[in-house]
């Protein structure tokens, strides 16, 4: 389905090229046309169907490790098959015509940044960048020989070629605190721009749901893409809705001809 610029309001497009400093906060569901299924969308979403606190937190790592192995490896193949949808192009081309683009996602996978955008604020971690859960080291990439199918069975958690301990995840788990260093530089963006564009999250997962409505109280205007209302439709100044990979690059191409 095209969506032709006259969809777009004046004050919109206007808004967006009056602007000096634009702040880009996406959820899962900018890269749910690139294959990777997202957490709340009625029926797709995948917490209704696997239980996030078992494969997905703090204490499923304690207690069951290969459990929440067995799940990220399957979300992890998921994001290797995947590639960048005309959404996350749409977000590396406005960064080219406005002053000051930050860029904050509260996804795990690298779609923003194999579009071309350079510097990603990851509030929930990153997939490729798993960690030792005892001396911090750094790894990347898949953990697991590829003979070890990632269909989601439970799988023997990586051991750290340092101290032997156990590698974990590198998306930040439910019962996990955001980095402070990664929370301060999103808060600050917020604080600083003048339009914060909000696209494909459901605004429920807190803190970082938290961040556009930062925006507002800083005087920004508040703008959405989704392709269904949600909380953030009674607070934002301008809602657009409809398939992220279809109405970004339009929105794009209407405000800035290109
Ligand atoms: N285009 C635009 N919006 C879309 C599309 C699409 N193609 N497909 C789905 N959506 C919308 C859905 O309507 C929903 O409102 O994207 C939103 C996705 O919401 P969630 O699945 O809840 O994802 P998100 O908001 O990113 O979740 C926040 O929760 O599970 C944790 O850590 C995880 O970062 C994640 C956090």
């Amino acid at each position: 389905m095209a969506f032709a610029g006259a969809a777009f309001s004046k004050q919109l497009l206007l808004s967006l090229r009056l602007s000096r400093h634009i702040a880009v906060f996406t959820g899962a569901g900018i890269s749910a046309e690139s294959g990777i299924t997202t957490f709340r969308t009625a029926q797709t979403g995948l917490w209704h169907h696997v239980d996030p606190q078992e494969v997905c937190s703090m204490s499923g790592l304690r207690n069951d490790p290969d459990v929440v192995w067995g799940w990220m490896a399957l979300r992890h193949a998921e994001m290797l098959h995947a590639r960048p949808n005309a959404a996350h192009f749409a977000i590396a081309k406005l960064a080219t015509q406005v002053h000051t683009l930050s860029l904050i996602t509260q996804n795990d996978d690298d779609l923003h940044e194999r579009a071309g955008s350079p510097s990603v604020i990851h509030l929930h971690g990153e997939m490729m960048r798993p960690r030792c859960g005892g001396c911090g080291r750094n790894y990347s990439g898949p953990l697991h020989a590829p003979e070890i199918v990632a269909d989601g069975s439970p799988i023997e958690p990586p051991r750290c070629q340092h101290c032997t301990e156990r590698i974990r995840p590198g998306p930040v788990l439910f019962g996990e605190d955001l980095s402070t260093q990664v929370w301060e530089a999103a808060a600050q963006a917020m604080r600083a721009c003048d339009t914060c564009l909000i696209v494909g999250t459901s605004g429920i997962v807190k803190p970082a749901a938290n961040l556009p409505l930062l925006a507002k109280h800083n005087g920004a205007t508040l703008v959405q893409l989704n392709l269904e209302p949600n909380d953030y439709s009674r607070e934002v100044d301008f809602e657009v809705l409809g398939a992220a990979g279809v109405v970004l690059p339009a929105l794009i191409e209407a405000a800035f001809g290109m």
